[in-house]
């Protein structure tokens, strides 16, 4: 029911427009998005990259109405993808295919985010597509999977272990050498093509995350849920795998603790930076993920 409310606000236009737009809107994200500008970016990865853990930088923004939005987008990446090397930061990036024009045509999408990875490859990077809502996964897949043949290795995308067609998806990308992060999903879904209940998401979560692990392309393994994470290391332990096969990902300012106790056991850890003025809908769908969140956040707002 307040994942429901939290998912609609996040689509609230005015809400939206209102909190982006006050002190108080930024005060509040700052516990989960890195802050507005590039440099605030460049500066949180940095530190998260002190700490012993990779990032992934997420410039905040969904869908875009023209291709000069679009293309004013990818240029944020740019510089990302400029500075990574030249800071020598432990980082790539993450983008989403509706933000670079998905919504205007497909193909507008396509071309901006094949000039990235281009981009990416010269800058010896890796761009990950994130996964959106329903109406966009095959989409979404197949371009990643165009875009992997003409620049191997240096894109992937993201797979949701709430949808039913995950699994064959997952043995898809496979066959290609296609780099999955494995998430649990976080866009409101029908039945009809999605898991209802938790439980179930969770143990396609886990079935899926070893076979991910054990498949020979290097994976990622995104989860904050502490019962998953332990079921993994249980299954390095049992397997003798070896923990390089994958990494776990985490958000900015989601679970620390676990991030450092997995850091100091040896595991690879990569965290996921947002950042940008339109962080909204990214925001609202972190406290639909948990809504104690809205609770913890404002206590600390009247702290300070
Ligand atoms: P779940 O929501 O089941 O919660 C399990 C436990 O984790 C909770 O009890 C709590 O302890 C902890 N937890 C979870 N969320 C928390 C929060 N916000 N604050 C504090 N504690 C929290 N989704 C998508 O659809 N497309 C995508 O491309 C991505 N990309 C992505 C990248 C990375 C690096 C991560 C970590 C996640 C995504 N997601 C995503 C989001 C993902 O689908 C999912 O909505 C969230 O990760 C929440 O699911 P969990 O597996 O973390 O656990």
């Amino acid at each position: 029911m307040l994942r429901s409310t939290f998912i609609a606000l996040s689509q609230n236009k005015s809400l939206r427009s209102f909190a982006e737009r006050t002190s108080l809107g930024r005060k509040l994200s700052s516990r989960f998005v890195a802050g507005m500008t590039v440099e605030d970016a460049l500066a949180a990865a940095e530190s998260v990259n002190r700490q012993g853990m990779a990032v992934t930088l997420d410039a905040l923004g969904e869908s875009v109405l023209n291709e000069s939005e679009a293309r004013r987008s990818a240029e944020i990446y740019y510089q990302l993808l400029d500075a990574i090397p030249l800071r020598k930061l432990n980082a790539n990036v993450s983008v989403k295919l509706t933000q670079m024009g998905m919504d205007i045509a497909p193909s507008l999408a396509e071309t901006i985010v094949g000039e990235m990875v281009e981009h990416a490859q010269r800058a010896d990077s890796f761009v990950r597509i994130d996964m959106e809502g329903a109406q966009y996964t095959e989409a979404t897949i197949a371009i990643t999977e165009r875009l992997f043949a003409k620049y191997p290795g240096r894109v992937g995308t993201v797979l949701q272990a709430y949808l039913y067609r995950t699994e064959n998806d997952v043995e898809r990308l496979l066959a290609q050498g296609i780099r999955i992060r494995l998430c649990k999903g976080a866009y409101k879904e029908p039945a009809e093509i999605a898991f209802p209940q938790k439980a179930d998401v969770d143990a396609n979560y886990v079935k899926l995350m070893k076979r991910v692990a054990t498949s020979g392309t290097f994976c990622g393994l995104a989860t904050h849920d502490g019962k998953i994470v332990q079921q993994m290391k249980e299954f390095v332990r049992e397997h003798h795998l070896d923990k390089s096969a994958f990494e776990f990902q985490m958000l900015y300012g989601v679970r620390r603790d676990l991030q450092r106790a997995l850091v100091a056991e040896g595991f690879g850890v990569r965290i996921y930076i947002p950042f940008g003025p339109e962080w909204y809908p990214y925001f609202m769908r972190r406290l639909a993920e948990r809504p104690a969140n809205a609770i913890f956040i404002a206590k600390n707002l009247f702290k300070n």
